[in-house]
């Protein structure tokens, strides 16, 4: 039985360009978890770059639905397909799909994720493993099927969608950060063995980014004006600015950089207070804990 999608993506009212429109022309994106927030966007700003995009996930009516606004806004061609990360299966299909439509895949993406708070006691076996799955051995099992059924011969660009959770520990997020930083690490090794067939494998690490799933799961409404004053740049980012920063990193101004993580957070990381005996008192006053 199909799902009804909760709400409707939205594209950018009106998008400035900073780079050629024409930067992506003639490119093909596959991007994970493309039918929905910062990945919508990213697809939305490579196809305002002239690249096709396939967009994939598990749900087939928002897929479908927000390949026909992403076409509609850009002129590009969007196709969805539907596939589950942690399963190669799906993955070897989506991919034959991609190519018997398009004929290559420049770019990667990898953003399908898993994520809710939770305290390290709270997560049962399967919940720790439910989300390394999804984002760890999502990320590799997409990359590995890419890399040897196009990458390998032609070249590319993969780009992972990561976090900045596991840079100091933070509170209630040792499932995701555990994933993201397997993902940081396997970076690394996939960037040092494809290196010399033209593959680059980076990461982009967002912070807090304004209209998105992951902020409505975890932010439990306390996003207010003190959290915000207490970012660097006094702003949370928006899904714009995610697009244009992974549009970058698959640019050709990017071609020296591969292997490591660029943050996207407006020094968030380094200010955001992460005390856990803090973070318990204020969720049990919310019985949230
Ligand atoms: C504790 C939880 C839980 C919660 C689920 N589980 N939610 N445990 N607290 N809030 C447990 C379940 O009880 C179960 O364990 C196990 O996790 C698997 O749950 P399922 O529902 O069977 O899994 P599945 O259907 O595969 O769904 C995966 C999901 C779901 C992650 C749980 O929420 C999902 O599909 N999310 C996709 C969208 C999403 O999360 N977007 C946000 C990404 S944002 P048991 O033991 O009971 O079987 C992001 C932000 C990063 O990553 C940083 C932001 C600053
Ligand atoms: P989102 O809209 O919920 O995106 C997650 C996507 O992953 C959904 O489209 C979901 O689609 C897909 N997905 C989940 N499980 C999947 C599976 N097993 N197989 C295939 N697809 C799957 O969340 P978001 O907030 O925009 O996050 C996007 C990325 O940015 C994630 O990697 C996240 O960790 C990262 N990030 C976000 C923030 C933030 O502020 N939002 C901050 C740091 C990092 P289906 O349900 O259809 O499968």
């Amino acid at each position: 039985m199909s799902q009804k999608p909760s709400y409707v993506e939205e594209c950018i009212k009106d998008y400035k360009y900073i780079f050629q429109p024409e930067l992506l022309r003639g490119k093909v994106a596959f991007i994970t978890g493309g039918g929905t927030g910062i990945c919508f966007t990213i697809a939305e700003v490579f196809m305002r770059h002239q690249c096709d995009t396939v967009i994939c996930s598990r749900k087939m009516d928002k897929l479908r639905e927000s390949a026909e606004t992403l076409s509609k806004a850009t002129g590009r061609r969007c196709v969805p397909v539907q596939m589950d990360v942690r399963t190669p299966e799906s993955i070897m299909k989506a991919a034959d799909t991609a190519l018997s439509e398009f004929g290559r895949i420049d770019y990667l993406i990898n953003g399908a994720a898993g994520n809710f708070l939770s305290p390290i006691t709270g997560l049962s076996f399967n919940a720790f493993k439910t989300v390394m799955e999804i984002d760890a051995h999502g990320t590799f099992n997409v990359s590995k099927v890419i890399y040897e059924k196009y990458m390998k011969d032609h070249g590319g660009v993969i780009v992972n969608i990561t976090a900045t959770l596991q840079t100091r520990g933070q509170v209630l997020q040792a499932h995701a950060g555990s994933a993201k930083a397997a993902i940081e690490a396997m970076t690394k090794h996939m960037a040092v063995e494809w290196g010399m067939d033209g593959v680059r494998v980076m990461c982009v690490a967002p912070g807090p980014i304004e209209d998105t799933e992951g902020m409505r799961r975890l932010s439990r409404g306390r996003i207010n004006d003190e959290y915000v004053k207490g970012i660097p740049i006094q702003r949370m980012g928006t899904r714009e600015e995610m697009g244009n920063t992974v549009l970058y990193v698959v640019s050709d101004a990017a071609q020296l950089v591969t292997g490591t993580v660029l943050i996207a957070d407006g020094g968030h990381w380094l200010s955001n207070p992460n005390n856990y005996y803090q973070t318990k008192k204020l969720m049990q006053k919310k019985s949230q804990l």
